[in-house]
C-alpha cells in the first residue's frame, strides 16, 4: 500500500512512494544505510523518464543539430527546437527567440553580464543583493577589470528578507541593472521580485532574475513578472546536467552583442567581416547539449504531471516538520525565517562545525550540503563561516525528515 501524502491546498494527494520508484538512486544505500537525499538545492535527482530520453537520443537520433540535411540531423534539430518551444510555453515567454540554451544559470548570468555589460560606462552602477550566489556577483565583478562600475548591495533584515526600504534608496541616475535571486539558496527566502522589478522599471532599469532555486519550486511566468532576463538550470528541476535556460526580452537581446563566437551563431563569415545569426542562435555558439536539451522536456512533463503547486506544498510541509524538529535541539540556530520561504533549511547546532555535522550525517546515510554554499558575502552578513543545509524535493518523505532530525540530534549529543 502506497503512503498517501496529503498536502494543504489540493484535492489530489501525491503518492510519494510511487514517485520515488521513478528515481532508482533513492533505493541505494550509503554507508550501509538507506539514502536520505536532502541536497536538492545543489542538484535534484533525475527520474527515469529523463534518463530514458537521453539514452533514446544517444541510441537513435544523435547527430549534430542545425547542420545537416540528413534525416538524423533533422530529427535531432526538431527535438531540440521542440524543447525550446516547450520551455517557452512553460515560462510563458512570448517567442522562442527569447529562449537561449546555456550550460546553466551561471552561464546565463555571465552571458548577460558580458554582453549587456559591454554597453556600460565608467561610473555606471549595478544593484545586487547580499544573498546572491557567487554566480550573480563574480560575473559583474569581472566587468570591473575594464570599467569603473560600482556594485550596490541590498542588505537583509534579521529574518533574512531583503530590506525593501534600502533597495529603493540604492537607485541613482547611474543605475543600469538590477540583478537578484528569486529564491536564496541558503535562506530559502522567496524575494518579492515582481514588486522589485516594478520599482526598477519605474526608474527605467532592467532586471535580471537568477531563478535557479525558484524554477524547481514555483510557477515561473516571465511576462507576469515582467523580468528582462530570467535564468535557471535544468539539473535542479529534475532535468539533465549541463543545460540552462536564459530568457531575455527580445528587444534587449537584439541590441546585445554575441557572448561567444563560433559555429552556429553566424550568418556569414569572412576574414574582413562576419555577420551574426538571428535570435536565439546569435547567443548559442558551438554544438549545444542537444541531448540534455531534448530530455529537459521530460523533466517539465514530470513537474507538470504532479503540479508545481502540489510539489511545493508537499516540500513546505516537510520544511515545517524539519524546522520544528531541529528547534527542539538546544543551541540550534536556523538561518532564514522569511515569511515567504522555500524548502531550504540552513542551520548550525551549538558549536559543531558544519563540516563535522555533514560528515557524521553522511555516515548515517543522510546527504546534506555544508559550507558557504557559494554565498560568502551572505555568510559574512550572517557572521558565520558556513552552515549545514538540508533541502527538500518531491520525493522526500516524512521518514526522511524523521531520520534527518534523529541524525542531527545524535550528532549533537556526541559533542
Ligand atoms: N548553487 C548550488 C547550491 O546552492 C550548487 O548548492
Amino acid at each position: 500500500m502506497c503512503k498517501k501524502v496529503e498536502t494543504e491546498d489540493m484535492t489530489e494527494p501525491l503518492y510519494i512512494e510511487d514517485i520515488r520508484k521513478e528515481f532508482p538512486i533513492l533505493s541505494r544505500e550509503v554507508n550501509g544505510k538507506s539514502l536520505v537525499y536532502l541536497d536538492n538545492t545543489a542538484t535534484s535527482q533525475t527520474p527515469q523518464s529523463v534518463v530514458k530520453a537521453m539514452t533514446d537520443m544517444y541510441e537513435n537520433h544523435k547527430a549534430n543539430v542545425h547542420r545537416g540535411v540528413h534525416t538524423l540531423s533533422q530529427e535531432a534539430t526538431d527535438m531540440m527546437e521542440a524543447a525550446r518551444e516547450r520551455v517557452r510555453g512553460y515560462i510563458n515567454a512570448e517567442s522562442t527567440d527569447e529562449v537561449i540554451f546555456t550550460r546553466g544559470t551561471t552561464e546565463g548570468i555571465n552571458l548577460v553580464a558580458q554582453s549587456y555589460g559591454a554597453s556600460l560606462s565608467n561610473s555606471d552602477e549595478i544593484i545586487l543583493t547580499v544573498m546572491e550566489h557567487h554566480s550573480n556577483i563574480v560575473p559583474w565583478q569581472l566587468l570591473q577589470r575594464n570599467k569603473r562600475i560600482s556594485l550596490k548591495v541590498v542588505p537583509i533584515n534579521s529574518n533574512g528578507e531583503l530590506r525593501q526600504d534600502m533597495y529603493e534608496s540604492l537607485f541613482s541616475e547611474n543605475t543600469r541593472m538590477v540583478a537578484l535571486t528569486h529564491v536564496s539558496n541558503v535562506l530559502g527566502t522567496i524575494n518579492p521580485v515582481k514588486k522589485m522589478i516594478e520599482t526598477a522599471h519605474r526608474k527605467d532599469v532592467p532586471v535580471l532574475v537568477d531563478g535557479a532555486q525558484a524554477a524547481p519550486h514555483m510557477k515561473i511566468d516571465v511576462r507576469d513578472l515582467d523580468a528582462d532576463f530570467y535564468t535557471f538550470s535544468a539539473h535542479k528541476m529534475y532535468g539533465p546536467c549541463g543545460v540552462g535556460i536564459l530568457y531575455g526580452k527580445k528587444k534587449l537581446l537584439q541590441t546585445m552583442p554575441p557572448y561567444q563566437g563560433g559555429g552556429e551563431m553566424i550568418q556569414h563569415v569572412s576574414f574582413e567581416k562576419t555577420t551574426f545569426a538571428d535570435l536565439p542562435f546569435k547567443f548559442e555558439a558551438g554544438t549545444p547539449d542537444f541531448v540534455g536539451i531534448a530530455a529537459l522536456t521530460k523533466a517539465i512533463d514530470f513537474i507538470e504531471k504532479y503540479g508545481i503547486e502540489r510539489i511545493a506544498a508537499h516540500e513546505n510541509r516537510l520544511l515545517e516538520m524539519a524546522t520544528e524538529g531541529l528547534l527542539e535541539i538546544p543551541g540550534m540556530r536556523i538561518f532564514g525565517n522569511a515569511k515567504e520561504k522555500s524548502a531550504v533549511l540552513s542551520f548550525l547546532a551549538g558549536n559543531i562545525h558544519h563540516y563535522d555535522m555533514g560528515l557524521l550525517l553522511d555516515k548515517l546515510g543522510i546527504a546534506v550540503r555544508t559550507g558557504h554554499h557559494c554565498a560568502q558575502p551572505l555568510m559574512n552578513a550572517l557572521g558565520v563561516e558556513g552552515t549545514v543545509r538540508a533541502s527538500f524535493a518531491i520525493y522526500n518523505t516524512e521518514e526522511d525528515v524523521m531520520r534527518f532530525i534523529e541524525g542531527v540530534k545524535r550528532v549533537s549529543s556526541m559533542f
